[in-house]
């Protein structure tokens, strides 16, 4: 942008933000200018973390921006979401005498800077060349999990990061003895958890993501095996020897996947194990008696099934089965501080972001995905000292209310 746009820019929003318009009619002129608003260059310009999504739309091939963008059949899931935030009210308490709050947690032992973690997300470099790893150097202090079709390896993740390796995401596999071999090779470079996603054993239809690769006018088959993005392992280096496989039921072992599989995976390693996609309190309960070390609620950012359930209304019945037993952490429609400072007090004790930091990622690379981070714990911390909680430990479910207009008072 030159100088010439970078004043006209300023002095739009100056005018915007005049009180002297607030009693006359904005020009026309003007309003439409606001409305056409070119977009940021850099990521430092970013106001919040929405602004990053209209660059990565901009920067992304129609294909790349549709998987990430896409819920499955309305979306209705992927939207409901971060919907379920603005039903939630803060009950802010006054005179605190709080000034720079505590953001850090402690999980398994290791203490984080920020309750904020960084969600496993496919391809990365998708998004960006530098993929992976440009988010590992940004999420420095914050826990970070790594898809199994990562298109980074676990090895250099856990390099990139020393004394903070990933907890490694695992998709089983229809033959145990691959899903062995990646589970002994994660735990070989040091990854601590194991985080078995459990939402989409039925598969998933994905209709954006469809839409979006009709009118991209690229040859898919350049870098996808057949034009199947799903069945392309060769970029993905903790599947790259395996055969492809289905994403739904066909892909299952022939025994199948039930609450058995959970005895299986805690007692070939000794990683932690936790559960990421668990919505309910039974399912919570059952994962507990077996043994599991953590639970996420989640819904795969409304990618699995058009529940239509915001996971942060699944949160307190999972957190009443869990008991305090183990971390219970979420993800799914996270873009504020204010939600992160919500999910905390209904009984989170960390919050996962997967597409915000991915539009960092597009848009900016590294820098993107700090900005994100950044933005987020600044506005986490503004809410801690506005409601008076020095300390994550400190905010509890009397920071919170459900909406009265909705009938739904707690
Ligand atoms: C995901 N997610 C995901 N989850 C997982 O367990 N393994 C994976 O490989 C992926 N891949 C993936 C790709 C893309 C493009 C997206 C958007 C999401 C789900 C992810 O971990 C997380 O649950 C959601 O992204 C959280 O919702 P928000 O923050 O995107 O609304």
């Amino acid at each position: 942008m030159d100088q010439l746009q970078t004043d006209r820019r300023r002095f739009l929003k100056f005018l915007a933000a005049s009180p002297a318009l607030a009693y006359v009619h904005l020009p026309s002129a003007v309003a439409q200018a606001l409305q056409g608003e070119p977009a940021i260059t850099s990521a430092k310009d970013a106001i919040n973390v929405m602004d990053f999504e209209a660059i990565a739309r901009q920067k992304l091939p129609p294909a790349h921006f549709g998987y990430l963008a896409t819920g499955v059949d309305d979306n209705g899931t992927r939207d409901a979401n971060h919907a379920g935030y603005g039903r939630i009210q803060l009950r802010v308490r006054r005179l605190g005498d709080i000034r720079i709050p505590d953001t850090s947690v402690t999980i398994f032992g290791k203490t984080w800077l920020t309750p904020i973690v960084v969600c496993p997300v496919g391809s990365q470099k998708a998004f960006h060349p530098e993929g992976e790893l440009a988010v590992a150097r940004a999420a420095k202090g914050h826990l970070q999990m790594l898809s199994t079709v990562a298109t980074t390896s676990v090895e250099d993740m856990n390099a990139a990061r020393p004394g903070e390796p990933v907890w490694f995401q695992l998709y089983a596999r229809t033959s145990w003895s691959d899903t062995l071999k990646m589970i002994k090779r994660a735990e070989r470079a040091g990854c601590p958890a194991l985080v078995w996603t459990v939402d989409l054993l039925g598969g998933s239809n994905r209709e954006t993501v469809a839409r979006a690769r009709r009118v991209d006018p690229r040859d898919c088959t350049t870098c996808h095996l057949n034009g199947d993005s799903s069945a392309d392992n060769r970029r993905r280096p903790m599947v790259a020897e395996f055969p492809p496989q289905p994403s739904n039921s066909a892909g299952q072992p022939a025994d199948g996947f039930s609450w058995d599989y959970v005895k299986r995976l805690k007692d070939a390693t000794s990683m932690k194990v936790l559960l990421k996609g668990i919505v309910t309190r039974e399912d919570a309960e059952m994962a507990v008696e077996r043994g599991i070390n953590g639970l996420i609620v989640s819904n795969h950012g409304g990618r699995a099934e058009e529940s239509l359930r915001p996971t942060i209304d699944c949160l307190p019945e999972v957190a009443a089965g869990v008991a305090g037993r183990v971390p219970v952490l979420i993800d799914g429609g996270v873009r504020r501080g204010t939600d992160i400072f919500k999910a905390l007090a209904l009984g989170a004790t960390a919050v996962g972001i997967g597409r915000p930091y991915i539009w960092g990622l597009a848009s900016f690379g590294q820098e993107g995905v700090e900005a994100v981070l950044d933005i987020l714990r600044r506005e986490l911390q503004m809410v801690m000292r506005q409601a008076g909680t020095s300390s994550i430990a400190n905010i509890t479910r009397h920071h919170v209310i459900a909406r009265s207009a909705d009938g739904l008072v707690s």
